[in-house]
């Protein structure tokens, strides 16, 4: 059997905190504790949860933006987390990032064209400026953007265009895995839609494989093929998609779920959160001891749908 495309052992970053008089090293923030999962190539997985879970710093130990704590993060069989900067040259290719706020993460400088032209050319992908040129275009029509945009630049166009930008510069690396970071959570329900369908059909085409982060069950219910539940630090529930969402084990995911909004008018959800969370705080390995001292706790209800007024962080 070969390997999976990515895997990841008992992932933690733990981020010191600083106070008091010359800013010493006062606690620890346990932002990853423990997680374990794999993805294998053309898979989709969802890593759910609430804000200040830990998804980012997950997504963010994998493309290699700091180094982990403790752990394993391995790509196509090789150890990523402890390469050295010669050695991630080749994996920052083959792994790429979508990230929230595309107008932070887009040079608002550059032309759309040089903004797609930069991967191929820094990672050596085209032989000749001719050979840039076509693949630039051709990108444009992947991420169905109209080539006469390419001499524009990101603030002339709208959040979901300025997100198929991104996705085509992550494209152009030409990468076997793309992290999405809250890709699509900043846009209009209507735009959602389309970025996501956008990205399941490049997943066809190319054979990419996702780890779509979201703090919104809502948003991976019809395009993830697998599902794994964050709360704090760890990964309390993974299982394939129909089983998360028809028969969820853990109370946390059973709370996340109950703060999907339902299409139905009157058929409201009722919300578990508050009881769920004391529950799910019980039931961490120290019953919860610590981690309102050690760690800051997540910020903001159980998603931006969570029922406000039923769930206070649980204490
Ligand atoms: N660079 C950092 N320094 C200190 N704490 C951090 C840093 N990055 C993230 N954290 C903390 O780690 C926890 C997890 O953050 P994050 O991974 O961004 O959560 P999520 O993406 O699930 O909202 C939060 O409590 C956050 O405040
Ligand atoms: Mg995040």
């Amino acid at each position: 059997m070969s390997a999976p495309l990515l895997l990841v052992n008992d992932l933690k970053k733990h981020f010191p905190v600083r106070g008091g008089l010359f800013s010493r090293k006062s606690s620890w923030v346990y932002a990853v504790d423990g997680v374990s999962f794999e993805v294998e190539r053309g898979e989709t997985l969802s890593l759910v949860g609430e804000s200040g879970c830990g998804k980012s710093t997950v997504g963010r130990a994998i493309l290699r933006l700091f180094d982990i704590t403790a752990g394993q993060v391995v790509l196509d069989g090789q150890r990523i987390d402890d390469l050295s900067p010669e050695g991630l040259r080749g994996m920052r290719r083959r792994v790429q990032v979508v990230f929230q706020d595309p107008f932070s993460s887009l040079n608002p400088r550059m032309r759309v064209r040089d903004i797609l032209a930069e991967p191929i050319r820094n990672f050596g992908l085209a032989k000749s400026s001719a050979e840039v040129e076509t693949r630039v275009a051709a990108l444009m029509d992947t991420v169905r953007l109209p080539r006469d945009a390419l001499n524009r630049r990101p603030h002339e166009f709208s959040g979901g265009q300025r997100q198929r930008i991104c996705i085509a510069r992550a494209l152009a690396a030409e990468p076997e895995l793309i992290v999405c970071d809250e890709a699509v959570s900043a846009l209009d329900v209507s735009v959602k839609a389309q970025i996501v369908n956008l990205l399941q059909d490049l997943q066809q085409e190319f054979g990419l494989a996702l780890l779509f982060i979201s703090h919104d069950l809502a948003i991976v219910e019809h395009m993830t093929h697998r599902v794994a539940v964050m709360y704090l630090g760890k990964i309390v529930e993974m299982a394939p998609r129909q089983q998360i969402f028809t028969a969820p084990k853990h109370p946390y995911t059973k709370a996340l779920l109950s703060a999907v909004p339902v299409p139905e008018p009157g058929a409201a959800r009722h919300p578990i959160i508050s009881h769920t969370l004391s529950i799910c705080v019980r039931s961490l390995p120290n019953g919860g001891a610590g981690t309102s001292v050690d760690r800051k706790r997540p910020v903001g209800g159980v998603s931006s749908q969570s029922a406000a007024g039923t769930a206070g962080p649980a204490r």
